[in-house]
């Protein structure tokens, strides 16, 4: 049997890539503290299991490819809060923003088309834009500049013939880096000169900190015609699994094409539509109270790995993750280490290394993500098992 040389080119996502070690240090007992995945520990809101428990009909039947209306419709009124006016014809319900993500590449590019995101990035977009035989490029977003991006030379020196889309996500993961609405505007100028697609990945919308107020690429209306964003019920509700997430744009010939892929996967769950409509109904109150909680875990992360000496942090203004360089050489050699020979107290931690999330070969090879996903005393107690480790590990190599 020969594997396609689209899925060779593919990695294994550096989020999940040394689970298997992870099961084998907690099957001997270790306590692990995973900072590795976005899988935050709040609660789902109870009305997405009360709405569920309170569907009635006799047979779980297909939904409409597009979205069930009860969800299309409460997604509209919670758009209306950004002054974002929509249609039910504008957005297509999605597999979680993953499947939002893979239909828009496949919609828009051909094979060796270029899709440009500034790195580092959530390193799922390299395997979605294989997917459709795209390549990723990355735009330079450095630590030293607090990975500032959107400045239009450094974006118009990565375009090429071949760039079709640029990717925004905003809040950024890893990096948790925000854009301004001028930051945004001078990306729509860009992709209305050459022609681009914007892709908005706002599923970190509302978790922006220090007083910042939540925008939205769809608030830029001049420029709707060439704006896709992508949504989800995952992060901002903590609803992972219900795999929920929204294609939305105005552009009518985009949508049109994503949803022959739509109607070819049929449809997505019918019950989990059901709960996620309830989600979006949720009042403001719930959003205040999610990001005081992601708020104060993000500054106790901060406050434990500025105890590493050396540390340089660059503090995160949204989403739940924050990057930053540890002083080792090979951090994977390092995650090893921490997985199968170091413990405190029968208890170690991970991560997961920032190599995988950028494109450029050689880069992140000393950086790690952490997702501050986890109660305040455990990102603690997680960043401090990390500062045990690598003077643990320092001492192993004699330095
Ligand atoms: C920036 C970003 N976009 C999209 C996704 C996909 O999430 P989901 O498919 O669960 O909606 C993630 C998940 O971590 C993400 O971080």
């Amino acid at each position: 049997m020969n594997i396609s040389k689209r899925v060779d080119a593919m990695q294994f996502s550096p989020i999940r890539k040394f689970n298997p070690m992870a099961i084998e240090a907690e099957k001997k007992g270790k306590k692990i503290y995973h900072l590795n995945i976005g899988q935050p520990d709040v609660e789902t809101p109870e009305c997405f299991m009360e709405a569920i428990r309170n569907f009635d009909e006799k047979v779980i039947a297909y939904a409409e490819s597009g979205g069930r209306p009860e969800l299309i419709s409460a997604v509209i009124d919670y758009y209306k809060k950004y002054d974002i006016e929509l249609e039910p014809s504008d957005m297509i319900v999605t597999n979680g923003g993953s499947e939002a993500l893979s239909m828009s590449f496949l919609t828009l590019l051909n094979d060796g088309d270029e899709v440009l995101i500034p790195e580092p990035y959530y390193t799922n977009y390299s395997t979605f834009a294989l997917m459709a035989g795209g390549v990723v490029k990355p735009i330079p977003a450095d630590a030293s500049k607090g990975y500032a991006y959107a400045d239009k030379e450094n974006i118009e020196a990565c375009i090429t013939p071949k760039t079709k889309v640029i990717c925004c996500l905003e809040p950024g993961n890893p990096t948790g880096n925000i854009l301004s609405l001028d930051e945004m505007k001078v990306i729509c100028e860009l992709a209305e000169k050459y022609d681009l697609a914007i892709i908005a990945d706002e599923v970190y919308r509302e978790f922006v900190y220090d007083g910042r107020t939540p925008v939205s690429f769809g608030q830029l209306s001049e420029y709707a015609d060439r704006v896709i964003i992508v949504d989800s019920v995952s992060k901002r509700f903590s609803a992972c699994g219900a795999r929920i997430g929204l294609l939305i744009s105005k552009n009518k010939e985009f949508m049109s094409g994503c949803m022959k892929i739509a109607q070819g996967r049929l449809c997505v769950s019918t019950v989990d539509q059901i709960g996620s409509a309830a989600l979006f109904r949720l009042p403001d109150s719930y959003y205040d109270e999610a990001k005081a909680i992601y708020c104060g875990r993000r500054d106790a992360v901060v406050e434990e790995l500025r105890k590493i000496p050396g540390m340089n942090v660059v503090v995160p203004a949204g989403a739940f993750y924050l990057t930053c360089a540890l002083p080792v050489e090979d951090i994977e050699d390092f995650l090893t280490f921490l997985l199968t020979e170091f413990e405190d107290n029968g208890e170690s931690v991970m991560f997961a290394p920032a190599a995988g999330f950028y494109a450029t070969p050689g880069k992140g090879k000393n950086e790690i993500r952490i997702a501050y996903v986890l109660k305040e005393e455990d990102m603690r107690r997680g960043v401090e098992l990390i500062r045990l480790g690598l003077e643990a590990y320092n001492k192993k190599l004699g330095k």
